[in-house]
């Protein structure tokens, strides 16, 4: 076993006592068992099966921060449940964008709301992803010194996404195609909203709470090199929406058939010609195999890769000075950042 695969083997197997703390709240409300075994399927269907980057990145840059090679078993623990968090927090916000965003499939599965007898009842799933959140902090952070301030980041950061999901959803209108609305800008204003803050800044925001390198100066240093690449990040997951394999990505793009302001289609604009925009614009965002083929026939000729590829190593180029003007005098580390980026430079998944 690679040493990789031991790490997330340890950190999903840490989320069980976390379910049973929840299932246990249930209990006491004296809910019936066929609702319990609802929530414990949903819980563990929606939140094991992806990367687990977000919550791992907890752990590693708690780590990080106090030096040690070995935490405790409370100490992980502790870790742990600020990352389970978060990767409940991305098991509501997804089965909730699948939904919103008509996608098939997810992690290799079908989407939640698609599986037999869920339906719509996945609205109410994905209330109680989020809310279990808030179960886990009570239970194992009510008497820390910082635990309103984890609950103020918590809060702070779900409406982030939720006017980034907003902007994204009202850019992308289905009956009312016009592709001089969607520029470079908005988009990058649209994904640090619905995705920067809440898998870059956030992961990195909780462990500096627990570990108490968190004064306004050091979140603010983690702010400014997270948030950039966390807006490289959603630039990648629009790439992979077209070029990626969708067998080893376990989702099939459905941003071209959405009309989505995608870092794809902006980068299409800026270069094609008076014939190759009327293709654009005639088959952009119709809900229809045919022209989704069309545009993608159109990027290949257009040679997005080529752009996406230098855009790639112009940002890290960017990100990797940011990182190195940091200034680790007040407790903060290079390193948590660095980290970071490797783990999502040249992503394939
Ligand atoms: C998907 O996130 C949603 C985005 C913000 C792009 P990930 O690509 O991290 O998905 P999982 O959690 O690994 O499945
Ligand atoms: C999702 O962005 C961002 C959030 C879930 C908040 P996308 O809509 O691009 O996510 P995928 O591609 O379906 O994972
Ligand atoms: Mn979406
Ligand atoms: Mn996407």
């Amino acid at each position: 076993m690679t040493d990789k695969t031991a790490i997330k083997d340890k950190f999903i197997k840490a989320f069980d006592p976390m379910v049973n703390d929840l299932l246990d709240v249930l209990k006491q409300y004296n809910i019936s068992p066929e609702a319990t075994e609802w929530f414990k399927i949903n819980l563990y269907h929606n939140t094991v099966g992806g990367k687990l980057n977000r919550g791992l990145s907890v752990i590693d840059t708690y780590q990080i921060l106090t030096g040690k090679e070995e935490l405790t078993e409370e100490e992980y623990m502790k870790a742990a449940v600020l990352g389970w968090s978060i990767e409940l927090l991305q098991g509501f916000f997804l089965v909730a964008d699948d939904i919103m965003d008509a996608s098939k499939t997810r992690r290799g599965q079908p989407c939640w709301y698609l599986v037999p007898k869920v339906g719509m009842i996945a609205i109410n799933d994905a209330f109680m992803l989020e809310t279990a959140i808030y179960v886990l902090l009570k239970k194992h952070f009510k008497g820390e010194s910082y635990y309103v301030d984890l609950l103020e980041l918590f809060h702070e950061v779900t409406f982030q996404t939720e006017l980034g999901q907003l902007l994204d959803l009202i850019t992308a209108p289905e009956d009312e195609i016009d592709l001089s609305k969607f520029s470079l800008q908005k988009h990058s204003f649209i994904v640090i909203y619905k995705t920067a803050y809440y898998s870059f800044y956030l992961p990195v925001a909780l462990a500096m709470y627990m570990a108490g390198v968190s004064s306004e100066a050091d979140l603010k240093q983690a702010h400014d090199v997270l948030i950039p690449l966390g807006e490289y990040f959603q630039i990648q997951d629009d790439y992979l929406d077209c070029y990626g394999d969708p067998e080893f990505i376990g989702k099939i793009g459905t941003d071209i058939l959405d009309n989505k302001c995608s870092w794809l289609v902006n980068t299409a604009l800026k270069k094609v010609t008076a014939e190759q925009r009327k293709v654009l614009d005639d088959n952009y965002g119709q809900k229809n195999n045919e022209c989704e083929a069309k545009v993608k026939a159109l990027y290949k000729d257009l040679e997005l890769e080529k752009d996406y590829l230098a855009y790639e190593e112009d940002v890290v180029g960017r990100i990797k000075q940011l990182i190195e003007d940091v200034d680790e005098s007040r407790g903060f580390k290079r390193e948590v950042l660095t980290a970071f980026l490797s783990k999502i430079y040249k992503r394939a998944k």
